[in-house]
């Protein structure tokens, strides 16, 4: 198939060791030092074991040497070493914890709503928007997660903890980023056949940019139709697409079926990272979506290639 994946270059290959965000950055800060710290207690254990088995060797002619029982003070010393260590472990994770643990009853900034299988936002501006989040660098977001199936769990490894996404409840994180990028986002709890295709980014701008994005976002998309894409329009009307896909936020519902095509051509991605968002593929997705994304809502309506060019036409003017 003539299909290229979503594979952005800027994702570096273990992303939770290039944080870009201060909840991030103590996250991979606690690992490395419990890392440290674990491999210093490691390293001592080998050196008394590779001692014991060199130096002690039984050796020929030697007799068995007295069982030695009972030292206060070494028994003293070894629990309680471990112990404070333990304690001190607890301390900073249960800290770090706090430090980044919204309260429930806080107003969001965003409400992040999962499906199978892909991510719907809404802000509070009224912007909504499918597996692509915007942000501004240097503030920080309150991310109010929402599923309207099973178990999700939404997690951007260079800006913020994990947070499962559990139906009928409402978690919360805090989401931030210290400059400007693109920062893959995934669904981090198995939540069925293309869990693993349930990617989104978090794009974070300046505040300049921010506010432009949303400006663009929250205008329509034009009704007056013409040319190449009037067919496609009309096709989008009249067969069941409308049914699901919201443009121009109508329907209105909350969570909605299928993610919001106002603006679908500014979008980087599409079926939540399967493909980019070019033409072709955008054409290969409406041919049969089930041959991309098998088991997806969206199922193979059977479309000709006439209609297909035509709903490519229209919806490539949804910018
Ligand atoms: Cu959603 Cu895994």
């Amino acid at each position: 198939m003539n299909q290229s994946s979503l594979l952005n270059p800027s994702v570096p290959v273990i992303p939770s060791f290039q944080p870009v965000a201060p909840q991030a950055a103590a996250m991979s800060d606690m690992f490395i030092l419990v890392l440290w710290i674990c491999a210093g207690i490691m390293a001592v254990v080998i050196f008394l074991v590779v001692m014991g088995i060199t130096k002690y060797r039984h050796k020929e002619g030697q007799p068995e040497p007295k069982p030695y029982y009972g030292n206060h003070k070494l028994e003293i010393i070894w629990t309680v070493i471990p112990a404070l260590i333990v304690i001190w472990l607890c301390y900073i994770t249960f800290h770090g914890i706090t430090q980044y643990y919204p309260s429930d009853s806080q107003k969001a900034d965003l409400t992040v709503v999962a499906h199978q299988w892909w991510w719907e936002a809404h802000y509070p501006s009224g912007v909504v928007v499918a597996n692509e989040i915007h942000i501004p660098v240097g503030q920080k977001w309150l991310v109010r997660t929402q599923s309207a199936d099973v178990i999700h769990d939404f997690g951007v490894a260079q800006l913020a903890r994990k947070m499962d996404v559990v139906p009928g409840m409402n978690n919360s994180l805090w989401l931030e980023a210290d400059k400007p990028g693109i920062y893959l986002g995934t669904c981090n709890e198995y939540c069925g056949s293309q869990h693993a295709w349930m990617r989104f980014f978090v794009i974070a701008q300046t505040p300049e940019d921010f506010a432009a994005w949303q400006k663009a976002q929250l205008t329509p998309a034009s009704d007056k139709v013409a040319g190449s894409a009037e067919q496609g329009y009309k096709d989008f009307h009249s067969m069941t697409c409308a049914n699901c896909h919201a443009i121009n936020n109508v329907p209105n519902t909350f969570p909605q079926t299928a993610p919001d095509l106002t603006h679908l051509a500014s979008r980087q991605s599409i079926g939540a990272g399967i493909l980019t968002n070019t033409p072709d593929n955008l054409a290969l997705w409406l041919k049969n979506p089930q041959a991309i994304k098998p088991a997806c809502l969206m199922p193979n309506l059977t479309l000709s290639d006439q209609q297909v060019a035509d709903l490519v036409n229209y919806l490539e003017t949804l910018k």
